[in-house]
């Protein structure tokens, strides 16, 4: 067997000399950040014990990245971990050498090692970054952080316009991340791993400075490995979804919104006076996330400047290159075999023994498992059936996808997203037009999910 890491090794060697200057255009403005990975630590409330963490410079979530639009993103990257990891910008059409992918776009970045992320930034939105090695418990740790690409016009007014990362941590009665249960083939299986503390922003129920005259925009996030969050507002103030997953949306009204782990949605308050309180609602008791208090801060502008127009005008299905993708596995679930690494083996003798328990169209995913091979400038439909007991966050890398969405009831809504929440037994089709090279991978973002083989790839060229 051809050993893929020292292959990508020397092709990453070999890039950095010849092939950087092309993948940027010159004459472009270069935000420049450096993130280091490393174990650290935080406290989520001022009488709790720190928490030991990994994380990017010491915080958590990581540093906020900005650019605006058009701009280039260059990030370096320092590795300060015991083992290998890579970061993943979620949600940027990016160049495929810098999705971060292991051993399917780079050789993951070794302890001690460096790595510089350069790309720009095409789309305006919110977004994040996170690891992806071993992310089910890289991420869990605490390695992401979120990143906000404005639009030209577009200013970020700190008391307007909150960024809120919601995280659901596993910890243990010493408010440590309980290690025991990592990798455990229960959550594996099931739902993934649910965590039993809801921070925002690195904090229980903070208390975050808000504009109370015009408008109100908050930027949620869902950072959580597994756990599919509902947010509401004090006295059923209407939520105005903006945008989902970075790209602009057609404007809807609900009352509250749902968020599976990897999205995000842009909510627009119209008038920010009323705004006091965040609840996460999806445990059915009405938990205080966070308060909100009067700025002191003097606001001139009233309004929140945000596009309506998404990313691409939604394309059909018709003509469209189809690919099945049927997902199995699982408790519960009809998957009784399947094949790994060429061979077909029983779910129990997968499960015990490679910790793998789900497949798609009969096969454990990975990273070196191909879903299909498409041409540059297709339509490519994602034929998703969900025949599992389980909703799954199905993610798609380096494009979004159109999807007549149910994740806000029972009427369809067209969104263009990047991960998709499907429930037990949905069959959808995710739309896209494949117009990034590269290979690209869709998988399941409960991130246990993907290391128990609900992943593939789709190689554009
Ligand atoms: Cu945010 Cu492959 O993931
Ligand atoms: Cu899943």
């Amino acid at each position: 067997m051809i050993n893929r890491r020292k292959l990508f090794t020397q092709a990453v060697v070999s890039l950095s000399f010849m092939a950087m200057p092309k993948l940027v255009q010159a004459g472009k403005i270069i935000q420049r950040y450096q993130l280091t990975a490393k174990i650290g630590s935080a406290s989520f409330a001022q009488d709790r014990n720190q928490t030991n963490l990994w994380l990017y410079n010491n915080t958590t979530p990581g540093p906020l990245l900005k650019a605006k639009k058009g701009e280039v993103l260059e990030v370096e990257f320092i590795n300060k971990l015991d083992q290998p990891t890579t970061i993943h910008w979620h949600g940027i059409r990016n160049i495929n050498e810098m999705d971060g992918v292991p051993d399917l776009t780079q050789a993951a970045v070794e302890p001690d090692d460096k790595f510089t992320y350069r790309f720009p930034v095409n789309d305006a939105g919110t977004f994040w970054y996170h690891a992806h090695n071993k992310s089910w418990e890289q991420v869990a740790r605490g390695l992401y952080g979120a990143l906000i690409v404005l639009d030209e016009n577009e200013t970020f007014e700190d008391a307007r316009d909150h960024l809120i990362v919601a995280d659901d941590w596993l910890l243990d009665d010493n408010s440590q991340i309980d290690s025991s249960s990592l990798g455990s083939l229960g959550h594996w299986s099931h739902g993934g791993r649910l965590g039993n503390a809801l921070t925002i922003n690195g904090s229980y129920r903070p208390t975050i400075e808000t504009a109370t005259m015009g408008q109100v925009r908050l930027r949620l996030l869902n950072a959580a490995n597994a756990r599919i969050l509902s947010f509401a507002l004090n006295d059923g103030l209407p939520i105005k979804v903006v945008s989902v997953d970075g790209s602009p949306c057609k404007p809807f009204e609900v009352e509250e919104v749902k968020i599976s782990p990897a999205q995000r949605v842009d909510i627009v308050v119209e008038d920010g006076a009323q705004l006091s309180r965040l609840f996460e609602i999806s445990t059915k008791t009405r938990f205080e996330a966070a308060v909100f208090i009067p700025t002191k801060m003097h606001n001139s502008q009233k309004r929140i400047i945000y596009n309506k127009s998404p990313y691409y005008n939604q394309v059909k299905n018709i003509n469209a290159r189809l690919v099945d993708i049927h997902m199995q596995g699982g408790a519960m679930g009809n998957l009784v075999s399947a094949v790994f690494e060429g061979e077909e083996r029983g779910l129990r003798d997968l499960a015990m023994n490679e910790s793998k328990l789900w497949a798609f169209n009969g096969q454990v995913g990975g990273y070196d498992v191909n879903l299909a091979d498409v041409n540059l400038g297709d339509i490519v439909s994602l034929r998703v059936w969900n025949d599992t007991a389980w909703p799954h966050a199905m993610h798609l890398h380096g494009q979004h996808f159109w999807v007549e969405s149910r994740e806000f009831g029972q009427e369809e809504i067209a969104l263009l997203r990047d991960t998709y929440l499907m429930q037990p037994g949905e069959k959808k089709d995710l739309v896209f037009v494949a117009d990034n090279p590269g290979l690209w991978l869709f998988h399941c973002h409960m991130l246990e999910h993907h290391a128990a083989g609900m992943g593939g790839v789709i190689s554009v060229s």
